[in-house]
């Protein structure tokens, strides 16, 4: 899904960089509380290979959990005003930390998923035997072609990001980024801003944004819902970008 930087006849490319603000709107939890809990558990013991070890049918019900609230979720105004910018011939990628697929349920086709998603199960051995989970969970004893258990295709805290370099390429060939969001607390996630062409603009909608924008970037302080389609409009109304 790499898609370069604009020559001078393409339209301008934006670069969407989502976290999960972008999805508060529509119900599901952001995950940075001050207590260091998600819904009551640890993080180290539903999202982390040991934790997995230690009690795997624990971190299977705390994801199917999750899973139930993604299905019930619907996208919101955020998601739908960037899918419709795509739809109207603008060129737009998203590079999203998020597990749900509210992006492309509101239409979007470049999406890459850097932390996984939760509608899929894969092998406990190997990553790349993937399986798509179209309703129902992963309960204990279901095994992947191998024979190993299944488990939610997350990245876990202590793992790789497998998608990381292509990423930082989707990012490299941005006209305009727009981080949306993301606490932007988590690496190797936050350090995509780096891989950006100097020189480029980059926007962050988030509540947070005035404590949170680094150096350089341009701070709009304001949910998702409100702020995104703003900035759609005012792209819309001009046909150009910032
Ligand atoms: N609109 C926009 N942003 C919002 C909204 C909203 N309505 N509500 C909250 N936010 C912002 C918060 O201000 C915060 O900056 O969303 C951000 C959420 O931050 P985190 O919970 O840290 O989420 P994220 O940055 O996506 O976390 C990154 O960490 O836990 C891991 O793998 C998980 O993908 C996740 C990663």
């Amino acid at each position: 899904m790499s898609q370069q930087r604009s020559s001078r006849q393409d339209p301008p490319h934006l670069v969407v960089l989502s976290g999960a603000g972008i999805s508060a709107e529509s119900g599901i939890q952001t995950f940075r509380a001050s207590d260091g809990l998600w819904e009551n558990h640890a993080v180290r013991d539903v999202a982390t290979p040991e934790g997995f070890k230690r009690d795997p049918a624990l971190v299977l019900r705390f994801y199917d959990q999750r899973r139930r609230q993604v299905r019930k979720a619907k996208p919101n105004s955020a998601h739908q005003a960037l899918a419709a910018l795509e739809q109207e011939g603008f060129r737009v990628s998203i590079v999203t930390q998020n597990i749900d697929d509210l992006h492309e349920r509101a239409g979007s086709r470049h999406v890459l998923h850097l932390h996984g998603e939760i509608l899929m199960a894969r092998s406990s051995v190997d990553e790349r035997l993937r399986y798509p989970l179209t309703k129902g969970g992963i309960a204990l004893g279901d095994l992947c072609d191998k024979g190993s258990q299944l488990r939610p295709d997350v990245v876990w805290f202590g793992e790789a990001v497998p998608y990381y370099m292509d990423a930082c390429e989707i990012v490299a060939g941005a006209d305009l980024l727009l981080v949306v969001g993301t606490s932007l607390a988590v690496m190797p996630a936050a350090m995509l801003l780096e891989c950006a062409p100097s020189g480029i603009d980059t926007l962050l909608v988030d509540p947070q944004a005035k404590q949170l924008a680094p150096y350089g970037v341009t701070a709009i302080s304001k949910p998702a819902g409100q702020g995104v389609p703003e900035l759609v409009s005012l792209w819309r109304r001009e046909k150009r970008l910032w």
